[in-house]
């Protein structure tokens, strides 16, 4: 079975990626294809890439870019949970990309994206050049949630999904699933 990580994009404090990513896990659970790993970066704390070596040649020389390559190295396929900032991506997100190179390479990649008018659409297309740099495959089929905050209970802490965004969900992971067999063969050394 494919190993998931679904990586919440955002570290801010009240941040909504964390009820949103809650319902994207429960989700891909009841989906059963994939075995699934909560990535929270809040937790994975990264300082700013700040490296010596290039991560292409994976020397690492501090814990957590050691702790972080194993974290990644062991998955499969990635769901980025994304805020959109400044019509970009988080700062947390791209910051986690940039400090590895080969754990992301030949690995799919599908995003949960939210925010105002856009739904984070905007930075999604921000993360997509930037995974295509590290070799991801970044997947067509997505979950956007505009006006995230009108669909925010904050009391319970919980993000009330549409129809809409639990077919999306379901159709992403399919498509997902697909991708991350196919990729795997081009991760098997000759
Ligand atoms: C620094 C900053 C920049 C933002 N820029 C955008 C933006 O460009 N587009 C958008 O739709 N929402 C933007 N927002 C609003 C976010 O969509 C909203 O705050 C959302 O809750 C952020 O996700 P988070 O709570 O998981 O961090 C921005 C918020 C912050 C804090």
């Amino acid at each position: 079975m494919p190993k998931l990580g679904v990586v919440i994009g955002s570290v801010r404090e009240g941040r909504v990626g964390l009820p949103i990513a809650q319902w994207f896990i429960e989700r891909a659970r009841q989906h059963a294809k994939f075995e699934i790993q909560t990535v929270d970066l809040k937790t994975v704390d990264l300082p700013v890439f700040a490296e010596r070596h290039h991560p292409r040649l994976q020397k690492y020389e501090n814990d957590k870019q050691r702790a972080w390559s194993t974290v990644v190295a062991a998955l499969d396929a990635f769901v980025f949970v994304t805020p959109e900032y400044n019509f970009s991506v988080s700062p947390a997100l791209l910051n986690a990309l940039d400090y590895l190179y080969v754990e992301w390479n030949y690995k799919p990649v599908a995003f949960v994206s939210y925010g105002g008018i856009s739904g984070g659409l905007r930075a999604v297309q921000m993360a997509k050049q930037t995974v295509t740099a590290l070799k991801m495959m970044p997947i067509a089929e997505a979950v956007a949630i505009p006006f995230v905050a009108q669909s925010i209970d904050r009391e319970a802490g919980k993000f009330n999904a549409t129809e809409q965004h639990e077919r999306s969900a379901m159709v992403m992971l399919d498509e997902l699933y697909r991708w991350a067999q196919a990729l795997a063969t081009l991760r098997t050394k000759n």
